[in-house]
C-alpha cells in the first residue's frame, strides 16, 4: 500500500502522461534536450541505479546500459504498468512516496529526478531522502524547474505576473495546475543541497529554446544543435526553464 503522505501535491494515477505530455504535443526537442544532459551527467557504469519519479520510462534507455540493476520508482500506478509493459524485466519497479523512498541507506550507486522538482512542495525533505539512499561516492542528477528565467524577469517587469524571479522564496503556480505547481530559485536548491551535504560537480542549462515561436521559426533540428552548445555555455548564469545537477556524497 502506497503511503500518500500529505507533501504528495500531483497524482498521475489514471492519467496517460505518455500520450498526452509526450506523444501528443510538440515537445521532440525538450525529449532530447533532457536526453543529451543525462548523457553528459550520468556515470557510464553503475551497479544500483533509480529513476526517481521515473514515470514510464521515458529516458530508460538512457540509462540501461549504464546499470546492471534498474530500478524505476514512481507513486503513480499507471505510470509503473506502463513501464513494465515496455521495459519488462529489465526494469524492476517500486512504488511509494519520494519523502520515503523504499530503498536502504546507501543502497544505490546512481539516481536521477527528472521533471519532478515541480511537483516537490517540501525539497529538502526530499534532497535528504535521496542523499540517505546514495552510497558514499554515488551520483545524483537532479532537474530543477526554475524560477529565474528570462520570460519569467518579463512578465514580471510588465506586469503580467506577480511572482519575482528574483526572490528566492519558492513560487508556486497555483493557476497552472490545481495541485499546485512550484518553481525554484537555483540559490534557494544549491543552498540545500550543500545543506544536505551533496558535492556539486557540474551544472548544464537545459531546455534554453523551449518557446512555440523559436520552435516554427528555426525547427527543432537545429535547436536540438544550438542546445547542445547552450546548455554549457549558459550553465554559468542559469538561463533555462530547467536547470541540471550532477551532485556527488562525498567519500567518507
Ligand atoms: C512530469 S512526470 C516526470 C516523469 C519522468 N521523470 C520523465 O521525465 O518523463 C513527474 C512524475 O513524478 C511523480 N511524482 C510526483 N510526486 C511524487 C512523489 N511525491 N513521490 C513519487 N513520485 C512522484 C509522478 O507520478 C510523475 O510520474
Amino acid at each position: 500500500m502506497v503511503d500518500m503522505s500529505e507533501k504528495v501535491i500531483s497524482d498521475y494515477n489514471g492519467y496517460d502522461y505518455k500520450k498526452i505530455f509526450w506523444e501528443d504535443a510538440d515537445r521532440e526537442y525538450e525529449d532530447q534536450a533532457d536526453r543529451m544532459a543525462i548523457r553528459k551527467l550520468l556515470p557510464k557504469r553503475m551497479e544500483k541505479f533509480a529513476d526517481i519519479g521515473g514515470g514510464y520510462g521515458r529516458l530508460a534507455n538512457e540509462y540501461l546500459k549504464r546499470a546492471r540493476k534498474v530500478y524505476i520508482f514512481d507513486y503513480s500506478k499507471t505510470e509503473l504498468k506502463q513501464a513494465k509493459e515496455i521495459y519488462g524485466d529489465k526494469v524492476e519497479t517500486k512504488a511509494g512516496d519520494i519523502y520515503k523512498l523504499p530503498f536502504k541507506d546507501n543502497e544505490l550507486d546512481g539516481l536521477m529526478m527528472i521533471r519532478v522538482t515541480h511537483h516537490l512542495k517540501d525539497m529538502e525533505k526530499a534532497i535528504s531522502e535521496l542523499y540517505r539512499v546514495l552510497k558514499p561516492g554515488g551520483v545524483a542528477v537532479i532537474e530543477v524547474a526554475n524560477k529565474r528565467t528570462l520570460p519569467k524577469m518579463v512578465r514580471f517587469a510588465v506586469g503580467k505576473s506577480k511572482v519575482n524571479p528574483f526572490d528566492k522564496k519558492v513560487a508556486n503556480y497555483k493557476e497552472i495546475s490545481a495541485d499546485g505547481f512550484y518553481n525554484y530559485h537555483p540559490k534557494y536548491v544549491e543552498d540545500i543541497f550543500e545543506k544536505v551535504g551533496f558535492e556539486r560537480e557540474r551544472v548544464l542549462s537545459v531546455s534554453n529554446f523551449r518557446s512555440r515561436m523559436l520552435k516554427k521559426i528555426f525547427k527543432t533540428n537545429n535547436l536540438v544543435k544550438m542546445e547542445n552548445t547552450a546548455q554549457q555555455i549558459l550553465a554559468p548564469i542559469r538561463f533555462a526553464p530547467s536547470i541540471y545537477y550532477k551532485l556527488r556524497k562525498p567519500e567518507k
